[in-house]
């Protein structure tokens, strides 16, 4: 075959004596709604046969070949190079953070010593703080800068088992700026190719405060839609729908732009107010609606009868903000599938640990583990269009693996903001 001499052999490896491995195959199956306990496919003294990933296809990871019980692993595989876990540590599948801002310069320490004296975040933001500070110290930075504070970030999310991750831009809010961020992920792809890095573009977070409202919308999808999608630097697009930010029909037609140009479409909804922008995302057919801490009945319902649209949720925000938490046991036992996300951003999440967003989660929102762990498993891989492949462990799929530092998977939100 022309070629293959050159192509590094794909390298078999193995887990064994794993404490408990979580296959998630069960969440899989009911497409991550009302997940219970025997949906994680637990096996005791757990073992994973899979392969290294072929560095000619790109980055990314391998393929599982076989998972079960170690005792029962087939012979064709005992020869592998096995790692013994020593039944000290889980094995789940590798963490998604399906929502993250993850590039921009600047802190907001000050802002948030403000809300500490009573100020709020929509007050903070319309005496020219909040997104609008984050904009001006992301445009001022060098792309060098930009990459070097994210590389730190991906770091740290990945000390926590996060494979996946998810990047918005929304810092720029110019076409120059945007890009700017945008071009940053593919260099981040080549620097940590054991993950997998989901760029979306946020050009729609605000309004900046240069522009006219209609003169930035106008630009926003005639020229920076187009430009992001033949550039090929985003697989989605995202839009702000609440009160201050964008209109529903303002995000319809940004998303029908989007969807002409082959992005898919997200939605940060129903955060700071009911805008029905829930229910708009479900309409849409987006990937998923985010936040929701105000949705009502009828975006529940919505969500709950989609085939296609997540509940992302965010609850580091619902936290950070000191606001009601969404209304998490509402959406899942609707029949919704909801995913757990860490929004990472400086200014309503400033979390780097998808595991301590769990124990906020667990806490507030009242989840059970099965929920938990379907949440930033197979149902945040969902939330961005990657559930044929990522959030559970099955031959055939890929080989994202997490290999916990605890015995148990609720170990790792027990365990209150954790250092890996
Ligand atoms: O997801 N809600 C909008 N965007 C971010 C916050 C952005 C910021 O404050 O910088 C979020 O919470
Ligand atoms: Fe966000």
């Amino acid at each position: 075959m022309k070629g293959s001499k050159s192509a590094k052999p794909r390298r078999r490896h193995a887990l064994v004596h794993a404490s408990e491995l979580l296959t998630g195959a069960g969440v899989r199956r009911k497409d991550g709604r009302r997940p219970q306990e025997e949906d994680l496919g637990r096996i005791h003294d757990g073992a994973v046969v899979y392969e290294s990933g072929d560095p000619k296809a790109g980055p990314g990871p391998g393929k599982v070949l076989w998972a079960g019980p170690t005792d029962e692993m087939p012979r064709e595989y005992r020869r592998v190079p096995a790692k013994d876990l020593r039944g000290k540590h889980a094995v789940v599948p590798g963490l998604v953070d399906s929502h993250t801002h993850l590039i921009f310069d600047g802190n907001r320490a000050s802002e948030f010593a403000a809300r500490c004296g009573g100020a709020t975040y929509e007050e903070i933001a319309r005496n020219g703080g909040g997104i609008a500070t984050s904009v001006a110290a992301t445009r001022a930075a060098s792309p060098a800068r930009l990459e070097a504070l994210a590389t730190q970030r991906l770091k740290a999310m990945a000390a926590f088992g996060v494979r996946t991750i998810e990047i918005k831009s929304g810092y720029g809010l110019s076409l120059e700026s945007e890009l700017k961020v945008l071009e940053v992920i593919p260099r981040l792809q080549a620097k940590f190719p054991e993950l997998t890095l989901v760029p979306t573009f946020l050009g729609a977070h605000d309004f900046p405060k240069d522009r006219e409202r209609g003169d930035y919308l106008r630009e926003l999808i005639d020229v920076m839609i187009p430009e992001v999608a033949r550039r090929k630097l985003a697989q989605a697009c995202d839009v702000f729908i609440d009160r201050g930010y964008y209109t529903v029909e303002e995000g319809r037609r940004i998303l029908a732009q989007a969807t002409k140009h082959g992005l898919k479409t997200k939605v940060h909804a129903d955060e700071l107010a009911n805008t029905e922008s829930a229910a708009f995302a479900a309409e849409v057919g987006a990937l998923s609606a985010d936040h929701l801490l105000c949705v009502s009945e009828k975006g529940i319902q919505a969500l709950a009868h989609s085939k296609r649209t997540v509940a992302a949720l965010l609850p580091g925000t619902a936290f950070y903000l000191k606001a009601p938490h969404a209304p998490a046991r509402r959406l899942i036992d609707a029949g919704a599938c909801v995913a757990i996300s860490t929004d990472f951003n400086p200014g309503s999440s400033v979390c780097l640990s998808l595991p301590a967003i769990l124990t906020i989660a667990a806490l507030y929102l009242g989840l059970t583990r099965a929920e938990l762990f379907a949440s930033v498993t197979y149902n945040a891989a969902k939330a961005l269009g990657l559930e044929s492949r990522k959030g559970t462990i099955e031959a055939g799929r890929d080989a994202d693996l997490a290999v916990l530092p605890f015995a148990t998977f609720e170990e790792i939100y027990y365990n209150f903001a954790w250092v890996p």
